[in-house]
């Protein structure tokens, strides 16, 4: 028989892909959504690709009583995989309470109601924002973590705090955080994909509206940097290839694999690409002019952010596939069938 998984925020960007990915690999997945940043037809989307429909509650894990009652529901699942946040870094430096309640709160319901039902794993979904402006480069998982400049970052770095704690008095509890650099690109098909809510905040989302002619320019912030080109390099890596990683987390927690409760890996691929190098990228892979234009720094953004990969390489057996080029063509399909279906 399939081994059940809840995966929180499975209708989100990183969520749904690493739904498809489970039920591919004949895993049962119980989808833990409130739609608050996402929408019910990603269901449907993950139907048409793995030809199974997942179970969706949608309940808020904010709410300790419907999260009580779900976890009661499915404690036959063997796992938990915890995506279920906000994540915009500029809105959470407008409303820090919203972004510390919601993120905070669902996760402390998500530990609290698994261990009850003694559900003993847990993958978290954290990111190198709790690097900070890192002192060395790559960064690995030795380096220092810092107060992230955002209150969205601080939820990562205050939620690895509430793991490392938990993992000492409950016995039982396995846990795994991942650190994701930049996560980009959409599944080959070009039926699921990220679906920001109004104006994108991040890169790629913004260059892929930008030439769907839904924005009519994309602002560069800064070119002003110590970098190559001026521009601030990241570390962007395909979100099948994310998926993937989660996958192979999940199989280390269930194998009884890990060397401590409480694990730490980046999930990155190791190469720095500048924004200019996405923009020619961009133009290059799908043969179009991008209108950008170069604009003052972003508050709060770090030069330079790039992975080293070795220890997730080593223990959980994983590296990423997919490069740029993948990464920005299926970014393009998806915007482009989304296009479509208007
Ligand atoms: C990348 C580069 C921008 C938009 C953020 C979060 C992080 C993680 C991923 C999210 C930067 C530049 C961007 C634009 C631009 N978590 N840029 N014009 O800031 O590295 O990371 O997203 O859930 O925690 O902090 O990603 O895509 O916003 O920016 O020039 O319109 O692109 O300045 O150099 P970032 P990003």
């Amino acid at each position: 028989m399939s081994q059940k998984i809840i995966v929180t925020g499975g209708c989100g960007y990183i969520g749904s892909h690493t739904v498809v990915t489970l039920i591919s690999n004949n895993y049962d997945v119980v989808i833990i959504d409130n739609l608050s940043n996402s929408n019910k037809k990603t269901l449907e989307r993950i139907t048409k690709i793995t030809g199974t429909s997942p179970h969706f509650e949608h309940i808020d894990l904010k709410n300790p009583e419907q999260t009580k009652s779900v976890f009661k529901k499915h404690n036959d699942a063997v796992a938990v995989i915890h995506f279920a946040a906000y994540k915009a870094v500029a809105e959470s430096v407008e409303k820090p309470l919203m972004y510390y309640r919601n993120n905070l709160l669902s996760l402390i319901n998500t530990l609290e109601f698994q261990i009850e039902e003694g559900i003993s794993n847990f993958i978290f979904s954290s990111s190198a924002t709790v690097y900070g402006a890192p002192e060395t480069l790559p960064i690995t998982e030795e380096n220092k973590v810092q107060r992230p400049f955002s209150p969205y970052g601080n939820t990562k770095k205050i939620a690895e705090e509430v793991l490392e704690d938990l993992v000492k008095t409950s016995s039982n509890l396995a846990a795994i955080s991942l650190r994701y650099f930049n996560p980009i690109g959409a599944h080959k098909s070009g039926f699921l994909g990220e679906l920001p809510n109004g104006i994108p905040n991040n890169l790629m989302p913004y260059i892929t509206q930008t030439a769907a002619g839904i924005r009519k320019e994309l602002q560069v912030f800064g070119n002003d940097y110590p970098t190559k080109d001026g521009t601030p390099v990241r570390d962007y890596i395909h979100v099948v290839d994310l998926a993937e990683a989660h996958l192979k987390a999940l199989q280390r927690l269930l194998n009884k694999e890990q060397d401590k409760p409480l694990e730490v890996y980046n999930l990155g691929t190791g190469n720095g690409y500048s924004v200019l190098e996405i923009i020619k990228s961009f133009e290059r892979t799908t043969n179009t002019t991008l209108n950008y234009k170069i604009v003052d720094r972003r508050p709060g953004d770090v030069e330079t952010l790039y992975a080293d990969t070795s220890l997730a390489e080593k223990k959980l057996n994983w590296k990423a596939k997919r490069d740029i080029d993948d990464m920005i063509a299926s970014s393009w399909k998806w915007e482009e069938n989304l296009k479509n279906e208007q």
